[in-house]
């Protein structure tokens, strides 16, 4: 089992007392779930929207195959990869925290997607699927709060078919140095208040950016994706490499082997 890498020791107390990280990342989402969305699009300035829609294109879902979103919360990822996705697709989304897939299951009937998107309690490091079950498998903004990444992207390899992908989207850490600086500003001193203003909820959106501090870089995480098992594996920077969208095929029939070269800066229209 894989140590949490965290490096943070007040942190690691936090999870320590909630009886490790799991519990307290599921308690932590479920006492924000009904500001989330709300928090979601003021903290991304409403980008969160335009990256989860170019995850979903990289995902890119066929006629009838079967997507899984991981720390699929409110559903937003799941129902963009629907708009993107063929005639007939449908997806499951997975999450440990009932509360975020309550709203998310509201906001499927108000946008009459309950027939096609499924939202079940869900571990990503311990996936309640049978192997090579599923035709692709996203998350968006759930890596930085596993206990083990490894754990989770070998899952995620495991039950995705031979050939099928996978598409992670994640904050990530910008690689130059002036807009490195203003994000850091941003992220770790602007952000979180909104969270304790309009959120009422300071310790929880302290953890948030707290959680990216030692999230391995775009580079480290495609290494590590390549270490697990997947192949063809390239990454996006999107907006200066604020977020990153790492893309990966398992192997098997339709896949090329080897890894394909990163791609700059990617243009979101
Ligand atoms: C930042 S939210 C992202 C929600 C959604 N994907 C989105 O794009 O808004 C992270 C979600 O990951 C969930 N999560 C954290 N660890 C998880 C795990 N091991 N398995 C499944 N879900 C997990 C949390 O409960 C939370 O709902």
């Amino acid at each position: 089992m894989e140590k949490p890498v965290m490096g943070d020791t007040v942190l690691e107390e936090s999870f320590r007392r909630a009886g490790g990280k799991r519990t307290y990342v599921q308690r932590l989402f479920a006492r924000i779930a009904r500001v989330y969305d709300l928090l979601n699009r003021l903290m991304s300035l409403g980008l969160d929207r335009r990256w989860r829609a170019f995850a979903a294109r990289c995902l890119a879902l066929g006629p009838g195959e079967i997507g899984l979103d991981l720390g699929a919360g409110t559903a937003d990822l799941a129902i963009a990869v629907i708009r993107q996705a063929g005639p007939g697709a449908r997806m499951i989304g997975m999450d440990i925290t009932p509360e975020m897939l309550d709203l998310g299951r509201r906001k499927l009937v108000r946008l009459g997607l309950q027939d096609r998107i499924e939202l079940r309690v869900g571990d990503a490091e311990h996936i309640d699927l049978p192997d090579n079950s599923v035709d692709g498998c996203c998350s968006a903004f759930m890596m930085r709060n596993v206990t083990d990444l490894r754990q989770a992207l070998r899952e995620m390899l495991r039950v995705v078919r031979p050939g099928g992908r996978m598409v992670c989207l994640e904050i990530s850490h910008p690689p130059g140095k002036l807009l490195g600086a203003l994000f850091h500003l941003y992220f770790y001193r602007i952000a979180p208040l909104f969270g304790a203003i309009i959120g009422k909820a300071a310790e929880e959106y302290r953890y948030l950016p707290r959680s990216l501090t030692h999230f391995p870089d775009a580079p480290a995480l495609k290494a590590i994706m390549e270490e697990v098992g997947w192949s063809e594996v390239r990454f996006h920077r999107l907006n200066g490499g604020i977020v990153a969208v790492h893309v990966a095929t398992k192997p098997g029939p339709g896949s090329k082997s080897g890894t394909s070269a990163d791609e700059a800066d990617q243009p979101l229209a």
